[in-house]
């Protein structure tokens, strides 16, 4: 079965889901019955861990528990670093975070192997980064939040309140999106009865692709490159007139903007009021709003406006994080999507085996063949 949208679009149905709903048309993404505005303004990342794996929202109670759990995980990942051979020697992170995260094992239990995965990525790709920055990785602090410590990890230095909350926003935002690819990379190897672990590796490879998750960093450079608003809309027109994208702008399935680039822009203003942020939010404001008018014009029957990777940029580059992570930052809260999602597979207990449509060469005759 197909959806078509108002606009043309046709996608194909592969699964029922209770997880999260993208409406494209009308700019909505709802996970688990929440609006994801709400829960980037008041949620944390172990509330939508609670969300998407207990399938309701946590009491002050059951969100210790899962704060705790979360935390012993980020323990024994951490123990494991000297075991994971040359993994986090690879010069690019998302690499380094599959080769990783391969290193760790599947039980018959997925609610613990979903925890042992959440508590982990963070692990590794703070790991992997101060490895390259020529540091010693930085021990997790069990008192810390799921978002606080992996900051923590990263600088060594316990993170402000705002930078925190800035953070918990990001992820999520960004932890589940319907069926997008990395997701059902996951799915269809849930599908076939094979473990959790599985899975996210291969989600993992799925998110890596720059098609993916990759954009973030591309948008830093052309804010570096542009520089002030005044210089927006003639390095824009230049880029376009080259036949380049913009970075940052379109979105498969969003034909308005995507609620996640404007529940950042606020998540930033916050920031922005008690921190770092300023200015680069202003640049990134002028350089959407010149970009989404000159796409218009060039395209006046495609919606193409800002997605979540436009303010991606500036948030996570105004708490800190390196380029180099923006990718392995967003696999460490989609994970939490994947395992949720991998379970649900589970439950419909069917394989996934799509068609696909011959266009090789007809059969030949039985006689051409001695010639
Ligand atoms: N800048 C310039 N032109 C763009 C564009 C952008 N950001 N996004 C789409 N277009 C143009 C394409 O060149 C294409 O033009 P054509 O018909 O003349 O070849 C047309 O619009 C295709 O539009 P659409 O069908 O909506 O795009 P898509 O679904 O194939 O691609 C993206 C969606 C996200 C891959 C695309 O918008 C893009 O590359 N954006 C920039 C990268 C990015 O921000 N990625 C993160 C996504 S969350």
């Amino acid at each position: 079965m197909h959806i078509r949208s108002a606009s043309g679009l046709d996608r194909l149905i592969v699964a029922d889901t209770g997880l999260s709903d993208v409406d494209g048309e009308s700019g909505r993404l709802v996970i688990r019955g929440h609006l994801v505005e709400a829960l980037a303004e008041h949620a944390s990342f172990e509330d939508v861990c609670a969300l998407l794996w207990n399938d309701k929202w946590p009491s002050r109670a059951e969100r210790e528990v899962i704060r705790a759990f979360l935390a012993a995980a980020r323990q024994e990942a951490f123990a494991l670093l000297g075991s994971l051979g040359n993994a986090l020697s690879a010069a690019d992170g998302m690499e380094a975070l599959r080769a990783a995260t391969g290193h760790l094992s599947a039980s018959a239990d997925i609610k613990e192997d979903a925890i042992r995965l959440t508590g982990a990525l963070p692990v590794f790709a703070a790991a992997w980064a101060r490895t390259r920055a020529g540091q010693p990785p930085s021990a997790p602090l069990p008192s810390l939040s799921h978002a606080a410590d992996y900051l923590q990890m990263l600088s060594g230095i316990v993170p402000e309140t705002p930078c925190v909350r800035a953070l918990d926003a990001y992820l999520c935002c960004v932890v589940d999106h319907g069926m997008n690819a990395s997701t059902f990379t996951a799915r269809v190897v849930a599908s076939t009865g094979s473990d959790l672990v599985s899975a996210v590796v291969a989600a993992i490879g799925a998110l890596k692709g720059p098609l993916h998750g990759g954009a973030p960093g591309p948008v830093l450079d052309m804010l570096d490159a542009i520089g002030r608003p005044e210089h927006a809309r003639p390095w824009l027109e230049a880029e376009l007139a080259a036949g380049r994208r913009i970075m940052g702008m379109g979105h498969r399935v969003y034909r308005v903007r995507d609620p996640r680039a404007a529940a950042l822009e606020s998540a930033i203003s916050v920031l922005e009021r008690t921190s770092a942020g300023g200015e680069r939010l202003t640049l990134a404001r002028a350089v959407e709003r010149e970009a989404e008018h000159l796409l218009a014009e060039q395209y006046p029957t495609r919606k193409l406006r800002a997605n979540v990777e436009f303010y991606t940029a500036v948030l996570l580059e105004a708490i800190g994080i390196p380029r180099t992570l923006f990718s392995p930052t967003f696999a460490l809260s989609r994970v939490a999507g994947w395992c949720a999602h991998v379970n649900e597979q589970r439950s419909v207990g069917r394989l996934i085996r799509p068609a696909s449509r011959y266009v090789g060469p007809a059969v030949l005759e039985p006689g051409l063949h001695a010639g």
